[in-house]
């Protein structure tokens, strides 16, 4: 992977959201693979002023993951977090904007039904990732098969303890997710890995210099032609 060291948060979005809006400039019906979580908001949050006068009508968007279970209404549900982060602010159209169902009722089909989705719009342009301190993608925890479709996985207790933060408290934290494979986002044409701070530095390290393994789920992007890593001098602190 490229790696590209950045002296903020605020140059990493001013970068990734200059390619961003040059992509949608280009392509309008472009198709965004999103994250959620604290890391991708630079990105978004830099967006609407290099998107002013432009058509953003028909920008396609997949979010990588969703929780099982949790109420609709619930501020914390990726749908939620990406049409408040992301669809309202840069005035996307929400029917165009796709989540994994994270319904219990049907969840059976609901890693299908996401593939099925990804695949009908011809796949993400550019996928937007976060990784985790324990070194997954998506939610793709430790023993992820590289080859995997979007599924159900069971959140690990590191995972939950992480994003206790954004609930009233870590029993809150659902224990299950719909989350994209690591197949489904190997097949991204670009993917653009952000890490900020010196807790992520561990799984930056291993993500990018470390052996291509399963343990380490985002080791995974040494196998994509286009991977770029965007960090800070604090995640990047572990690299050779
Ligand atoms: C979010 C996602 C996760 C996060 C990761 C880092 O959609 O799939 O992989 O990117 O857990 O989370 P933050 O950015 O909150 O540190």
């Amino acid at each position: 992977a490229e790696v590209v060291v950045v002296d903020s948060k605020a140059a990493a979005g001013a970068l990734i959201a200059d390619e961003i809006a040059e992509l949608i400039r280009r392509q309008p019906d472009v198709v965004l693979g999103l994250a959620t979580g604290s890391t991708p908001t630079p990105v978004y949050e830099a967006l609407p002023s290099r998107l002013q006068g432009v058509d953003v009508s028909r920008v396609r968007g997949f979010a990588l993951d969703e929780y099982v279970g949790l109420d609709p209404q619930h501020p914390e549900t990726y749908r939620n977090v990406i049409t408040r982060e992301v669809v309202e602010p840069l005035g996307l159209n929400p029917e165009l904007i796709h989540t994994p169902n994270g319904d219990p009722a049907s969840i059976e089909h609901a890693g299908d039904d996401y593939e099925a989705a990804i695949l009908a719009a011809g796949g993400v342009e550019l996928q937007i990732l976060g990784i985790g301190t324990g070194g997954h993608i998506g939610f793709n925890e430790p023993g992820s098969s590289f080859a995997s479709q979007t599924r159900v996985k069971t959140l690990t207790a590191q995972t939950r303890s992480d994003n206790a933060r954004f609930f009233d408290s870590i029993d809150d934290v659902p224990m299950h997710c719909v989350t994209q494979g690591l197949g489904t986002i190997l097949r991204a044409r670009h993917l653009v890995l952000l890490a900020f701070g010196e807790g992520k530095a561990d799984a930056v390290a291993g993500a990018v210099e470390g052996p291509i393994t399963s343990s380490l789920p985002g080791s995974a992007i040494q196998l994509h032609p286009h991977a770029t890593v965007v960090v800070d001098e604090a995640a990047a602190s572990k690299l050779q």
